[in-house]
C-alpha cells in the first residue's frame, strides 16, 4: 500500500464522512509529522480504520444527558458545540514514544546507516521516537537517509575528526558500518571517554566459526568467552584482530563508556533501510542466479545460528537504553544447516539443488576464503544475556521459513 500523503488524501476522502474529509487537509499533517518521526506502519497499517483514529477527541462542553429536542440527536445524548477532530494515536504509536516507555529520547549516532544492520537499526530507533543522525560515505546515500528521517553524516570511518565530532554531540553511539575497523572504533571510545554515553558496537558470530568444509560440529559457545581473565582465542588467526576490537570496546567501560558488544549470528530478513540484504544470504543467492544451480560446501551439514534483522534491530534499541557496561551478547534465535538453507533457497527460487562444490574448485564463484571460514563453517552461540538482561523477546525462529515464505 502506497504511503504517499496524496495516497493518503484520497483515502481520506474515499473513507470518511464528509465534513471530516473536509478537515483531513489538516489532520494530514500530523500524519505525516508521526510517518516522518517513523510511526509510518502503525498509521498506514490501520489506514482501513482510519474513521476510528480519527474521532472527536474533545467537545467544547462534555456530552450532557438533557433531553434533547425530538430527532436533534439519533443516540439521545444531546452535545453542545461542535467537536473538534483529533488524531487519535494508536496504542502502538504510544508505546513507541520512549517517554511512554519510561526512557528520555536519544539522538544517537549511528555507522553503517545505509547498510544492512544499520539502516534497519536507524528505523527501529526512529520508530521508538530517537533522532537518529547516520554515517554514510556516498552523498547519494545520504539523501536517501535523509528521505527517511535520519539526518546524514557524510564521512567514512577513518574521518576521525568527523566521528569524534558526532559522537560527542550525540547521546550514544552505534557502529553497524564494519565490526573490521579498529581506527574507527578507537577514536570512537576515545570520543566517549568519561561520558557514560553507550557504545554499542557490531560483531559477528563468524568469531566462534570453525571451518569444517561443511561437516557438523557439535561446539556451541556461550557469552562468557569474553569475560575478563577468559583466555578464549578464535580457531583461525583470520578472526583474532575482530576478537581483539570486541576487548577493546569491551574495556572501554573502565575508561567511562557505557560499552556493549551486539555479536549477531547469521542475520535474515528483509532490511527496512537503504540496505535489503543480509551477506551471506545474498551470496547463496547471486551464486544460485549465476550458476542455475543452488551450492553447499561440501556436504552442508555446518550449521549457523541465526536471527531476523527485525529481533537485531530490536535489540540494538533496547541495548542502547539499558545495557549494563561493558556487556558482551551473543544475537541469536534459532539454528539451521546450510544445506537446509541451500535445499529453501533453491525451492524458493525454483531451482535445482543444493549441490556440494569445493572451495577451491576453479569455477567456484565465492572467494575460496568465504566459502571455507563462512559458507563452509560451523558457528553455534547461545544467547541468554539479552533475554536475562534486556528482556529480549525475539519473534522469528526459522529462517528456512522466512526464506521460503519471503525470498524472491
Ligand atoms: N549481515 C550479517 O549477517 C552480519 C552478521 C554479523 C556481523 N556482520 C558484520 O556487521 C557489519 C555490517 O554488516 P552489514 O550486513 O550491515 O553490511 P552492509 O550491508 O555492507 O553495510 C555496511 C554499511 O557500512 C558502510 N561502511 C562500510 N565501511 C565504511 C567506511 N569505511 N566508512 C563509512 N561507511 C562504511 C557501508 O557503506 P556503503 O553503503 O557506502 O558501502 C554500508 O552502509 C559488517 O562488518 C559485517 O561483517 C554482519
Amino acid at each position: 500500500m502506497t504511503t504517499e500523503p496524496d495516497a493518503l488524501h484520497t483515502l481520506a476522502r474515499t473513507r470518511l464522512p464528509a465534513d471530516l474529509a473536509d478537515r483531513w487537509t489538516g489532520l494530514l499533517r500530523p500524519a505525516a509529522h508521526l510517518r516522518r518521526a517513523g510511526a509510518a506502519d502503525p498509521v498506514v497499517g490501520r489506514l482501513g480504520g482510519l474513521p476510528r483514529l480519527i474521532r472527536p477527541t474533545t467537545w467544547p462542553r462534555a456530552a450532557s444527558r438533557r433531553p434533547c429536542s425530538p430527532g436533534s440527536a439519533a443516540d439521545g445524548v444531546c452535545r453542545r458545540g461542535k467537536p473538534r477532530w483529533g488524531f487519535l494515536a494508536p496504542r502502538s504509536i504510544l508505546r513507541s514514544d520512549p517517554r511512554q516507555r519510561g526512557t528520555t529520547p536519544m539522538h544517537v549516532f549511528l555507522t553503517g546507516a545505509s547498510g544492512y544492520i544499520g539502516g534497519t537499526v536507524a528505523i527501529r530507533l526512529r520508530q521508538a521516537g530517537h533522532h537518529v543522525s547516520g554515517l554514510a560515505r556516498d552523498p547519494a546515500k545520504a539523501e536517501q537517509l535523509a528521505r527517511l528521517g535520519i539526518e546524514p553524516v557524510v564521512g567514512s570511518l577513518d574521518d576521525a575528526d568527523v566521528l569524534t565530532a558526532r559522537a560527542r554531540r550525540a547521546d550514544a553511539v552505534v557502529n553497524a558500518a564494519d565490526s573490521d575497523h579498529r581506527a574507527a572504533v578507537e577514536t570512537l571510545i576515545a570520543a566517549l571517554a568519561g561520558s557514560d554515553k553507550p557504545l554499542i558496537h557490531t560483531s559477528g558470530s563468524s568469531t566462534v566459526g570453525m571451518g569444517t568444509e561443511g561437516e557438523a560440529s557439535e561446539a556451541v559457545h556461550g557469552e562468557d568467552l569474553l569475560d575478563p581473565g577468559s583466555s578464549w582465542e578464535p580457531d583461525h588467526p583470520v578472526r583474532a584482530a575482530r576478537v581483539a576490537i570486541d576487548r577493546l570496546v569491551l574495556g572501554a567501560a573502565g575508561q567511562g563508556v557505557r560499552s556493549a558488544v551486539l555479536c549477531d549470528s547469521l542475520i535474515y530478513g528483509h532490511g527496512r533501510g537503504p540496505g535489503r540484504e543480509s551477506v551471506l544470504i545474498a551470496a547463496l543467492v547471486r551464486q544460485a542466479r549465476a550458476g542455475g544451480v543452488v551450492r553447499q560446501v561440501g556436504p552442508g551439514r555446518n550449521i549457523w545460528s541465526t536471527v531476523h534483522v527485525d529481533d537485531v534491530a530490536d535489540l540494538y534499541l533496547r541495548a542502547l537504553e539499558k545495557t549494563p557496561p561493558g556487556t558482551f551478547y551473543f544475537v541469536a534465535n534459532g539454528e539451521e544447516s546450510f544445506g537446509a538453507i541451500a535445499e529453501a533457497v533453491a525451492r524458493a527460487l525454483g531451482l535445482p539443488g543444493p549441490r556440494p562444490w569445493d572451495p577451491d574448485a576453479p569455477d567456484n564463484v565465492w572467494d575460496p576464503a568465504f566459502a571455507r571460514h563462512a559458507l563452509g563453517a560451523n558457528s553455534r552461540v547461545r544467547a541468554h544475556r539479552a533475554r536475562e538482561l534486556l528482556g529480549w523477546d525475539p519473534r522469528h525462529r526459522s529462517i528456512t521459513d522466512w526464506i521460503l515464505r519471503e525470498l524472491r
